[in-house]
Formats: C-alpha cells, sequence, structure tokens
C-alpha cells in the first residue's frame, strides 16, 4: 500500500517528533471534550480512594490520540507508565513477565491490544478481575496451576477496531471511552500549539487552513503544519502564511476537504463507471485495483465520516455531497 500524507497511521516522519508534541495533562490535551470530563471524574474519584483507576478501553481512528491519553492518565495518577503492544506480546509467559514487574497503581498501557492472541488474553482475565496470575508449573502428570498475586494496577487498552475484541476482554473495562474525529476549531488550537513547539509563528488562517485539510485528525494536522513550515523557511517568511499553506497543500495533493489522489479515485470511480452506486466492495476493488479490506479499513471511513458516501445494502454509493465537491451534475437515479 503507498504511505499518504494524510494517513492517520504512523508514519517514519512523525515518529522523531511525536513524543515532544504530546501533551502531559489533561488540560492541554484539546478537544474531546467528553472523553476527557468523563477521565476526569474518574480520575479525582479514583485518587480520593487511593485506589488505582479503573481499566480503560480507548477506541477510535488512528492518530485521534489515544496513545497521548493513556499517557496523560499515568501522569494525572502520578504513576509510571508502561507501555506495550498487542502484536508485540507473542506468548502468555510474556505477558505474564510484564505483570509481574508492575508496581502498585501502575498504568499497563497495551495499544492495539485487538491484536493480543487468544492464549495472551485468558491470562489478562484474572489479572484484570483479581489482580492475580494463574500460572501452570511443570508438565504432564506432574502440572500444577498456582495462583500469584499480583499489585492493583490499571490496564489501559487502545484499539482502533472495539468490534474486533472479545466480550469477555470488553467487559472487564470498567471505562470504556471513544475518541471523535476533531472539530475544525480544536485542530486549529492544536496547529498553532505545535507551531509554538516547533518555535514558528503561523497566520490564524492558515492554521485553519491546514485544520480543515486534516481530516480531524490531530496527528495529520501536525504532519501537514512540518510540511508547510519546511516550504514556507524556505521562502523566507517570518510567519507561515495561508497563501504559502495553500501552496503547500496543492502541492502535496490534499485538496480542500483533505482528500488526495487514492479518495479521488474511489469516488470518481463509483461516479464514472456506476453511475455513481450501489455497487459491491469487491466490484469496487476490483475496479480501482485496491484490496476490499484496505478500501474498508483505510479508505472509506473518513469518507463515510464526512458524507461524501453511504452504505447501502446494495453497495456504496456516492452522495450529492460528493458530486459538488468534484463539480459534477448529479444524474437522475
Ligand atoms: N487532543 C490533543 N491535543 C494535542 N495534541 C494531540 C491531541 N491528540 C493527539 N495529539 C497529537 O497527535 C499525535 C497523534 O496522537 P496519538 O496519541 O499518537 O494518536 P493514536 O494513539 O490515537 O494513534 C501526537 O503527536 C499527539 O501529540
Ligand atoms: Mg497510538
Amino acid at each position: 500500500m503507498e504511505e499518504r500524507v494524510i494517513s492517520g497511521g504512523i508514519l517514519e516522519e512523525d515518529s522523531s517528533v511525536e513524543l515532544s508534541l504530546r501533551p502531559s495533562t489533561l488540560a492541554q490535551y484539546i478537544g474531546q471534550t467528553k472523553a476527557k470530563k468523563n477521565l476526569a471524574i474518574f480520575i479525582e474519584a479514583a485518587k480520593l480512594r487511593h485506589e488505582p483507576l479503573d481499566h480503560v478501553l480507548l477506541y477510535g481512528p488512528p492518530g485521534l490520540g489515544k496513545t497521548t491519553m493513556a499517557s496523560i492518565i499515568a501522569n494525572e495518577m502520578e504513576v509510571q507508565f508502561r507501555t506495550t503492544s498487542g502484536p508485540a506480546i507473542e506468548r502468555a509467559g510474556d505477558l505474564a513477565a510484564i505483570l509481574s514487574s508492575l508496581e502498585a497503581g501502575d498504568v499497563l498501557f497495551i495499544d492495539e491490544i485487538h491484536r493480543l492472541p487468544r492464549a495472551v488474553e485468558e491470562i489478562l482475565y484474572p489479572a484484570m478481575e483479581d489482580f492475580c496470575l494463574d500460572i501452570v508449573i511443570g508438565s504432564g502428570s506432574t502440572a500444577r496451576s498456582v495462583r500469584l498475586d499480583l499489585p492493583p494496577f490499571t490496564l489501559v487498552g487502545a484499539t482502533t477496531r472495539a468490534g474486533l475484541l472479545t466480550a469477555p476482554l470488553r467487559d472487564r473495562f470498567g471505562v470504556l471511552s471513544r475518541l471523535e474525529y476533531y472539530e475544525i476549531d480544536d485542530l486549529r488550537e492544536i496547529v498553532e500549539r505545535t507551531a509554538t513547539i516547533f518555535d514558528v509563528a503561523i497566520a490564524r488562517d492558515a492554521a485553519l487552513e491546514i485544520a480543515r485539510r486534516s481530516r480531524g485528525t490531530p496527528r495529520i494536522a501536525n504532519r501537514l503544519l512540518k510540511r508547510v513550515r519546511d516550504i514556507s523557511q524556505v521562502k523566507g517568511e517570518k510567519a507561515i502564511s495561508l497563501g504559502t499553506t495553500q501552496e503547500a497543500l496543492t502541492m502535496l495533493q490534499v485538496d480542500q476537504t483533505g482528500l488526495d489522489h487514492i479518495d479521488h479515485k474511489l469516488l470518481l470511480a463509483i461516479i464514472d463507471s456506476f453511475q455513481g452506486g450501489p455497487v459491491g466492495l469487491d466490484t469496487l476493488a476490483a475496479t480501482i485495483g485496491e484490496e476490499s479490506q484496505t478500501i474498508e479499513d483505510v479508505y472509506e471511513p473518513y469518507l463515510l465520516q464526512i458524507g461524501f458516501i453511504q452504505r447501502t445494502p446494495r453497495g456504496r454509493i456516492v452522495t450529492p455531497k460528493a458530486y459538488e465537491h468534484f463539480q459534477r451534475e448529479i444524474p437522475n437515479r
């Protein structure tokens, strides 16, 4: 799959800066009012009771601030932040080792928790519920199970696909928090905050322009800002201007709505080859030469979110809004 500047997932270029851009308190975390308000109450209550926070599941599309929120939770609880991820834990023993190294109150963050192998996941059930570890010692007829106590801890899980979590795992989280795509104004604030950290000035209308084209996603906003900044600096600007921002984003092939050539290809295929749909996912995939799964997981969510396409029982259709975007005439259906 080709790399897209408007992808919500982490790209190579992000890794060097992301850590420095991460807000460290709830107050610095912009937007997500509902999730923030809930978590603030749970955190305060847990601290008053001198107990660890209940287990938290954060879910939502990539780049919306799940990892950031997890680290803020640890920071606000004033405990250690330990991190791992579903695909990194291959065997039950790996997770048992991590769990038994925890200290009381620690936050254990498991990213992509839906990708934990099933045998590993089963270790988590008693750990989350009763803070204990059931391990088998020996083998064959001499095998016996022993129960080890764990310090009380908080598991924070993150996933882009809450639907893929098994029910027993999902049920063991006391707090389920869904992160939403950001409002334009919140993204503008994030862009301005990042500019301050980069020590570069940016005009308000330029920050707003980046916000509009960032697909509701802070990671994309920060990435676009970085690219625009480079071009602005080469031009010798004192502050990033709207003109340069528009020029840079056009060069990056990110249109006014934050769509790129792959979005265009997908939408125009439905418009031109299928009269706006409905067209089945597999047919569409074959037409544009992509995997059905990629369309569903990567290309489609944002187009659905902004109402450019809809899913119907007979397949995908393009909406009048998308026709307008391309200044195309809406056919009579
Ligand atoms: N609410 C926010 N306020 C400011 N910056 C944010 C916010 N949410 C995310 N970011 C920034 O966006 C980038 C991606 O966030 P991250 O937590 O890694 O997303 P996720 O884990 O959901 O993929 C990070 O650099 C982070 O600092
Ligand atoms: Mg993350």
